[in-house]
């Protein structure tokens, strides 16, 4: 569904009240895009008057002296749906940033502050169906209660399953849900590509309990899409793809019959955060109609991990999660070619799996001077890339929106993409007879085809005057969060009328 252009005049506004409710946020805890979504969104939505507001599970990870938590309910009493253990015992804990959301925590010893990450535990479903659970029980008896409840992704996706079911006689009753899909791919912890017929979850039959086995069985990205009123799908392509089998992941039918209550929505970006104007985390501060004072950021980079300092020689960047998702599988027969035939440079940051891994530093033990690498998240390098290299590389399978490319082109560096998802809607592809575009795409998931626009834009960053109007083409596209908060608004007012 397209979504509606209208929109009430300020005054007219009656002022919604909007909780955010997600397994991550940054900068408290925060792994991938959906924390980056979680900081900037609900800022965004209080900038054009609403009250926008944040709960996620108060992780050990959290730093409680940078960040002075207000306890604010102790023994909150979960019911666990298991008469073993009938009740979990938490913790709800307050903060409010001087710029952004004020955001709740849902604090339990066993299941949140013993642990060191986010994710990747083999009882997350009990962890984040207590989450979904506990909010509940919490907005239940606070004097704030939200008009609507927006949850993101399968960690959320029990929340309104129980608020149409268990919660349907209390005083929760006429709160709205919005569901976003910030990744299809990941359903829960069970591998959807391989249920047996015993184990599928039509998404109907009452949520597991807490500690038995069936409740890792059931589809938590399914339950969050049949239950909620309205869902969200963070770029519009992605929207449509999802409706496919090639990218629906197994929920193409159900989501094809739903597809009334879809909406795309592109993410955007924090301008003020991220900045070359103001960015103190990077070298040398730029706009695009000063674009020598990008170089020394370049030049850093370069020292930075130890490269040939030159800045002739193209420098290719690439930030982010390193997994199959990525499609980084296309530059492994690629890789090596582009460093013996065209002499670039390429810098990478990012964690992930181990064969992705592998292959970065192997490359960067063979092509020292050639190759840098950092393979763990990190919080300032990105910035450096973004500022410092010329060329960025997004190759992805599929990408639901994807930030970095966003983050790049503020940062002039020029995106090599894939046509799909997000990054479909936010690069257009560099035309040279009307010098019109702002970056690199290609089409098929093929090493030829992802080499193909590689090999395009090296040639394209040989003619200084051509590349300096694609940078500034770049930089200028406005990827803030204004447009998209708007849409989100009229959603939600849509569902409170
Ligand atoms: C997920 C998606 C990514 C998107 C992000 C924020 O990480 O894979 O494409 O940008 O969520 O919505």
């Amino acid at each position: 569904m397209q979504v509606g252009q209208f929109f009430i005049k300020k005054e007219e506004r009656p002022s919604l009240k909007v909780l955010f409710v997600a397994a991550e946020a940054h900068p408290y805890a925060s792994v991938g895009g959906l924390g980056m979504v979680m900081y900037s969104l609900p800022k965004a939505l209080r900038e054009i008057g609403i009250d926008a507001r944040v709960f996620i599970p108060k992780y050990a990870l959290i730093d409680e002296e940078k960040f002075p938590l207000k306890l604010i309910r102790t023994g909150l009493k979960v019911p666990t749906g298991n008469p073993k253990t009938p009740e979990l015992i938490c913790n709800v804990k307050f903060y409010q940033p001087e710029n952004g959301a004020p955001i709740y925590f849902l604090e339990n010893q066993e299941y949140y502050e013993k642990r060191a990450n986010v994710y990747g535990y083999s009882d997350d479903p009990t962890r984040f169906a207590l989450l979904s659970k506990g909010v509940l029980e919490f907005l239940e008896e606070s004097d704030w209660q939200p008009d609507v409840i927006n949850c993101s992704d399968w960690q959320t996706g029990f929340l309104p399953n129980y608020l149409k079911t268990l919660y349907q006689k209390t005083n929760l009753s006429k709160i709205k849900t919005v569901f976003s899909i910030h990744n299809l791919y990941h359903q829960g912890i069970n591998d959807h590509h391989f249920v047996s017929e015993m184990d599928f979850d039509d998404g109907k039959s009452p949520v597991a309990p807490f500690f038995s086995s069936r409740l890792a069985k059931q589809n938590f990205m399914k339950r969050g899409i049949i239950y909620s009123d309205k869902i969200t799908v963070v770029s519009e392509t992605y929207a449509q793809e999802i409706l496919t089998k090639e990218y629906g992941e197994g929920l193409d039918e159900l989501l094809r019959e739903l597809r009334t209550k879809i909406f795309g929505i592109i993410n955007g970006l924090d301008y003020e955060s991220f900045n070359p104007a103001t960015d103190k985390n990077i070298i040398s501060n730029y706009t695009r109609n000063d674009l020598k004072k990008r170089l020394p950021n370049k030049i850093h980079l370069q020292k930075e991990f130890n490269l040939e300092v030159n800045e002739t020689i193209p420098m290719l960047g690439m930030v982010g999660r390193l997994d199959d998702q990525k499609g980084i599988d296309l530059l492994f027969p690629i890789l090596e070619t582009l460093i013996n035939e065209f002499s670039i440079e390429l810098v990478v940051v990012g964690g992930g799996s181990g064969q992705y891994r592998a292959f970065f530093e192997d490359l960067a033990r063979r092509f020292p001077k050639k190759v840098g690498c950092h393979l763990t998240p990190d919080f300032t390098l990105p910035r450096h890339i973004f500022s410092g290299s010329d060329i960025f590389l997004v190759p992805s399978k599929f990408e639901p929106c994807g930030i970095t490319q966003m983050e790049a082109m503020r940062y002039g560096s020029i995106p090599v993409v894939r046509k799909t998802g997000g990054l479909a809607d936010t690069v257009k592809d560099f035309n040279p007879q009307r010098n019109e575009g702002t970056g690199f795409v290609f089409e098929k998931f093929d090493s030829y085809s992802c080499l193909g626009a590689i090999v395009r834009a090296l040639e394209t960053f040989k003619y200084k005057e051509i590349w300096h109007k694609l940078i500034q083409r770049a930089m200028i596209q406005d990827f803030s969060w204004q447009a998209s908060a708007k849409k989100y608004l009229w959603l939600y007012q849509k569902l409170v009328d």
